[in-house]
């Protein structure tokens, strides 16, 4: 799906990665800038900078028509947390720093979290699924909204479970897990299928992603919401 919309709208996706939000936003029409501490050579967006997120944010996020910040979660994250602490593994908490860096901007945001620990320290104003756009991942996000508003999206039920090896069991359904390594989880393209991912084959990129289409979604009702009810 594209929307037409008016020319020149930027969105700033702090924490890019490899790209999944931005490519959505892109998809609904927006002029896409990412930034990531790590060099992202397979990035999707119309321009990358590499430096630290909040940073960037706090001396450029006022330039930005919006900004979608999904810090990283392994410190807290549910599919990580047990197997990280038990390896020692120190992860710094990005979520505060980033809403303090967005909120000083005076710019439309979005935060995005999976379902964790970081999740109950925010303001949950949606929650999106694969289900609700036709996936074969679940993927659970969850979206807080700054200086804009959308009509809370309605969860839907799971057409059945996640395909894989769970504690020694296997289980069959319509979903893959796209995440870590290990048995039936699904060939590459199995993954960019499910994802709608279809610019890197690089498996830890694709299981760090956010599927464009969640950011699609988010980006046409920010267009309903602020910039075409304001025409
Ligand atoms: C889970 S990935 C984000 C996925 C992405 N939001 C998407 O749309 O697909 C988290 C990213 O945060 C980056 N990162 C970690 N600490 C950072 C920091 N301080 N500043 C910028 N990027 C950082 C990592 O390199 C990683 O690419």
């Amino acid at each position: 799906m594209q929307t037409v919309i008016p020319n020149g709208l930027r969105v700033l996706a702090a924490y890019c990665g490899v790209g999944g939000c931005t490519r959505g936003y892109q998809q609904a029409g927006f002029h896409v800038t990412g930034v990531d501490i790590n060099p992202q050579p397979r990035y999707c967006g119309d321009q990358f900078i590499q430096g630290d997120a909040v940073d960037y944010i706090v001396r450029h996020g006022h330039e930005y028509d919006l900004i979608h910040a999904g810090p990283p979660c392994q410190h807290d994250c549910t599919l990580t947390a047990g197997t990280n602490a038990g390896r020692g593994f120190q992860y710094p908490d990005l979520l505060e720093p980033t809403r303090a860096a967005l909120e000083l901007t005076g710019r439309p945001f979005v935060i995005e979290q999976p379902p964790g620990k970081a999740s109950k320290r925010m303001r949950v104003d949606a929650t999106l699924c694969g289900e609700m756009f036709g996936l074969q991942v679940l993927r659970h996000r969850n979206f807080e909204l700054g200086r804009w508003s959308m009509p809370k999206p309605r969860h839907l039920k799971h057409r059945g479970r996640v395909a894989g090896m769970r504690h020694g069991q296997w289980f069959t359904g319509p979903y893959f897990a796209v995440y870590g390594e290990g048995g039936g989880k699904g060939s590459v393209a199995d993954w960019q299928q499910a994802m709608g991912i279809d610019w890197t084959d690089v498996r830890k990129e694709i299981a760090e992603a956010v599927p464009p289409a969640y950011a699609l979604h988010l980006g046409v009702q920010f267009l309903e919401a602020v910039v075409l009810s304001e025409r």
